[in-house]
């Protein structure tokens, strides 16, 4: 009895230490994250360009802003970003921060290089590495500046957002799994919009983030675990999408893939159609209002991905239908 007794002291103290390490080491920083060079500029031809992003593909705006403003920012109402949409997953409630050039409760206060390290490296101003919710680690330099340059240009907007919250899962994810997301090429200097493929593929990975939604992805860590764009990701329901769970088709043209036998013109169609499901993370309504140059880069890009043959039999699940629904995978 007496050694039964002991080895549950031993295992009770293993917890508790364990549960200690986590709640004690969950904010570690990254301090070492280099600060990228990028540099603010008040020329109006940058800051325009800067606007069109934030609003269109790069789709900042739909994070961004408030809750309860999703509805206008779909239809296209450039509200001022001041953030606190949140983001209820697994590992906890994220909420995306005030961007207007507030100094107390937006980004005035940070540093150029401190806004680019976030969204070169989702390493925030504290060091700490963030849920990797931002795929710009690409993102040409001269766009990322165009980016901070319209951040700047914004009037200030006082809006405290409270910071995101980890629940056990998420300290635990945090603390042994989290890092600062890495460019995993050289980072292009400049890179002009026009319809080619090379465009196209800059666009969907690196601005508007269709490989991170329509690839595989584990719910938990964010690592990549599918083929690209051959779609089968998860988003399981929650508040924002009123109860809908989504799983992402395969948007590549093999014959189970949705772009099979779309021509150029179908598919700009489509993305000019906007949102048919409502409650679809997908940001239909930023997309929709791209140029045509865009567009067909992205449409071009596609064409020239590998396909995937991978059936995604159904893409939307009401709330009643939850339980048919594939559970994420990782
Ligand atoms: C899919 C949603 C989403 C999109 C799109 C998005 N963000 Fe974020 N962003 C977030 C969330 C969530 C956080 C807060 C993460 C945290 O602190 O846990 C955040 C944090 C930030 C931060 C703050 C880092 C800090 O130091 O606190 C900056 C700066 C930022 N985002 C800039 C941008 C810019 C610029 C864009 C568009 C080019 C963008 N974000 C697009 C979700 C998003
Ligand atoms: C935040 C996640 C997310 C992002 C980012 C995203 N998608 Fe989607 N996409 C979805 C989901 C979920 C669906 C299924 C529900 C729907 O049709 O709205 C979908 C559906 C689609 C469809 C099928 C539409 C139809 O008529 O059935 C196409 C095509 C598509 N996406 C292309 C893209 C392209 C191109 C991009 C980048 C410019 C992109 N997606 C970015 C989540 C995303």
């Amino acid at each position: 009895m007496k050694i039964v007794l002991r080895i549950a002291l031993v295992l009770l103290v293993l917890v508790a230490g364990f549960a200690l390490y986590v709640q004690l080491g969950y904010r570690k920083t990254f301090d070492e994250t280099p600060y990228p060079t990028t540099k603010a500029s008040q020329d109006p031809e940058m800051i325009a360009h800067g606007k069109y992003l934030v609003y269109g593909p790069a789709h900042c705006a739909n994070c961004h802003t408030d809750k309860g403003q999703e509805a206008q920012v779909e239809a296209g109402k450039e509200l001022p970003l001041i953030g606190g949409f949140e983001l209820n997953i697994g590992p906890g409630v994220f909420r995306a921060r005030n961007l207007t050039s507030d100094k107390e409760t937006g980004i005035g206060a940070l540093s150029d290089g401190e806004i680019a390290r976030t969204m070169r490296f989702n390493v925030n101003h504290q060091g700490e590495a963030i849920v990797p919710f931002m795929p710009f680690q690409q993102m040409s330099e001269y766009d990322m500046a165009c980016i901070i340059s319209y951040l700047r240009s914004t009037p200030p907007v006082k809006h405290k957002v409270e910071p995101s919250e980890y629940n056990f899962l998420g300290k635990f994810i945090k603390t042994f799994i989290f890092k600062p997301s890495m460019p995993t090429e050289p980072i292009p200097e400049r890179i002009d919009a026009d319809t080619t493929s090379e465009y196209g593929k800059y666009l969907a990975h690196s601005v508007a983030n269709c490989y991170g939604c329509h690839t595989d992805r584990s719910l938990k860590t964010g690592e990549f675990i599918g083929e690209p764009f051959g779609g089968g990701f998860v988003m399981e329901p929650s508040p924002e999408t009123k109860g809908y769970g989504f799983v992402t088709p395969n948007i590549t043209i093999d014959e189970t893939g949705k772009l099979n036998g779309w021509s150029e013109q179908t598919f700009i169609a489509r993305i000019k159609q906007g949102r048919v499901h409502a409650a679809s993370p997908m940001p239909w309504g930023p997309f929709s209002r791209m140029n045509e140059t865009d567009m067909k880069a992205i449409y071009r890009y596609l064409q020239t991905v590998a396909p995937v043959k991978k059936t995604i039999a159904k893409s939307v699940y009401a709330p009643n239908e939850i339980e048919l629904m594939p559970k994420p995978k990782g």
